[in-house]
């Protein structure tokens, strides 16, 4: 985390942009960043997060909440977590104690436990320093308790946090692991408990891949490739900040080996540094190409064993400064992450969770011939968000574009484009509408794609953001913007040549949040 000039938005920018998103989380009137303690727990899902309830910059860090059935109508719930006069809580994780291996339950009803960071204040018995603590809840997670004998785990350190918990079952044994990070010396320090409150120290992972930055928020879960249940692997995600191949804030990965005590990553996802030290950003593998997806963690104990993720939209150069009031930032939309061979690799993929029922489309083509002068698609509708989904052949075009939330004069739209030279898939919002707020927010971010067969396949979410998944999510750009009142057009074109599109559905998509 880093503090930047922070500020509550002047009515101006209110008028410029104080849309709330349609189907992404944001707090009713309130600060959030990083998800916590994410857990599905008795049918429902708990989104805990990092929460100021008194403002809406950073600040008195705590744990808000919110619930949902179906990771898109959410709930907004008390304050979990609050900070008190010893500590900040910062972030971390929850697991259900299945066992009641922590006594805070009883088998048969057990409880919810919290792993998470005290930043210990001046004055404090452990003051300068951040150690992991316990609270528990036995009413499903509505109400929570912090543990007396808090912190359990502390290494004199000051940069030690975000604890993620879960439980190992394997050649190794059964216990709780922990990954948590040494962020300024760029590690994920990994520790073992029979109870969740005595810790004993495993191994560490890092430097590795983007090390310039902040380690934050680290998660370490197994995953079968393409389904495969005799090919399991390990994934390793480690957030950087800054350091994220599109700059700032960013969350990065890699694919291994966990043996109960040491993660080992493939030499395939590890990027030697060049001589003078510097590492090619653009080689190590990223959850997100774009600027705005931060923090993500997955959800312990999901249904069936799924492996969902969620991030902050949102990055630290800009993050205090966003122009919506009186809420400031949101969540990403819920994520399905699986490992498939992709390139002869594994990879993660993922795919974002929509609303199941979403109605008839409001367009459908199949099989148009893309050129200069574009096909104007149906409008972004106030009130609901906008999913696109397109299968396109390039052809003989240089770039295909998508031209979104488009001014009706046509001076500004947020630009998503595929190169066929570079191969390269572009989100540009420099002139997407209001971007003044901050002199960082201005940005093009581009991935390397690989078409399919000659194939690029789009699905692409439009909702005071733009969250691009490409080649069946083995690439994603996510960026908010901030388009003025009234930037709802939507087109497609190809220059530099003919394109065709084989398939194109748009949806209107409409979820509200219950605050
Ligand atoms: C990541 C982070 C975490 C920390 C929390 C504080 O965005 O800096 O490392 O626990 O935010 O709010």
């Amino acid at each position: 985390m880093t503090e930047t000039t922070t500020h509550r938005s002047g009515p101006d920018e209110e008028a410029a942009s104080a849309m709330r998103p349609i189907l992404h989380y944001t707090a009713k009137d309130t600060w959030l960043n990083d998800p916590n303690g994410l857990v599905w727990y008795q049918g429902l899902y708990h989104l805990f997060y990092q929460n100021n309830p008194f403002d809406n910059v950073w600040g008195n860090m705590s744990w808000g909440h919110a619930t949902s059935s179906d990771l898109l109508h959410w709930t907004e719930q008390p304050v979990a977590i609050a900070c008190d006069e010893q500590e900040d809580v910062f972030s971390g994780s929850i697991v259900v104690d299945h066992g009641n291996t922590s006594g805070f339950g009883t088998t048969e009803d057990p409880a919810l436990v919290a792993i998470y960071t005290s930043a210990f204040k001046e004055g404090t018995a452990y003051q300068g320093t951040q150690a992991q603590s316990l609270a528990f809840s036995t009413d499903a997670g509505m109400t929570w308790s912090k543990y007396a004998g808090n912190p359990v785990l502390a290494r004199g350190s000051a940069h030690f946090r975000d604890p993620k918990v879960f439980r190992y079952e394997g050649s190794a044994g059964s216990c709780w692991i922990m990954v948590a990070v040494e962020a300024q010396h760029q590690q994920v320090v990994l520790y073992r408990s029979d109870n969740l409150k005595d810790w004993e120290y495993l191994s560490t992972f890092g430097p590795a891949n983007s090390s310039e930055g902040e380690w934050e928020c680290p998660d370490l879960f197994p995953l079968p490739v393409d389904g495969d249940p005799d090919n399991v692997k390990w994934v390793m995600v480690v957030n950087v900040n800054p350091g994220s191949v599109a700059g700032g804030s960013g969350g990065q990965y890699f694919v291994g080996h966990f043996d109960g005590a040491q993660f080992t990553a493939d030499r395939d996802s590890l990027v030697s540094p060049a001589a003078d030290g510097t590492t090619d950003l653009r080689r190590c593998l990223w959850l997100d190409w774009g600027r705005d997806y931060y923090a993500a963690v997955s959800f312990s104990n999901a249904p069936e064993n799924r492996r969902i993720m969620i991030g902050w939209m949102n990055n630290w150069d800009y993050a205090n400064s966003l122009p919506t009031s009186p809420w400031r930032s949101g969540m990403s939309l819920a994520r399905e992450v699986e490992l498939a061979t992709v390139d002869g690799l594994p990879r993660l993929v993922q795919r974002p969770v929509l609303p199941l029922d979403s109605g008839e489309p409001a367009r459908v083509l199949q099989d148009v011939e893309l050129h200069d002068s574009g096909v104007q698609l149906p409008d972004a509708m106030d009130g609901s968000a906008q999913l696109i989904e397109a299968e396109i052949l390039p052809g003989t075009a240089r770039t295909v574009a998508f031209r979104l939330l488009a001014a009706s004069d046509g001076s500004a739209a947020t630009v998503l484009s595929f190169d066929a030279v570079t191969s390269q898939l572009t989100l540009d919002r420099r002139n997407s509408g209001n971007t003044s707020f901050h002199e960082k927010f201005a940005s093009a971010e581009s991935a390397p794609v690989k078409l399919d067969d000659g194939v690029l396949r789009l699905r692409v979410i439009v909702d005071q953001s733009v969250e691009a998944f490409a080649q069946g999510g083995s690439v994603v750009l996510s960026d908010l913007v901030f388009p003025l009142s009234g930037s709802l057009g939507t087109e497609l074109r190809a220059e530099g040549g003919t394109a065709m599109l084989r398939k194109l559905v748009v949806r209107n998509l409409e979820v509200t949040d219950v605050h």
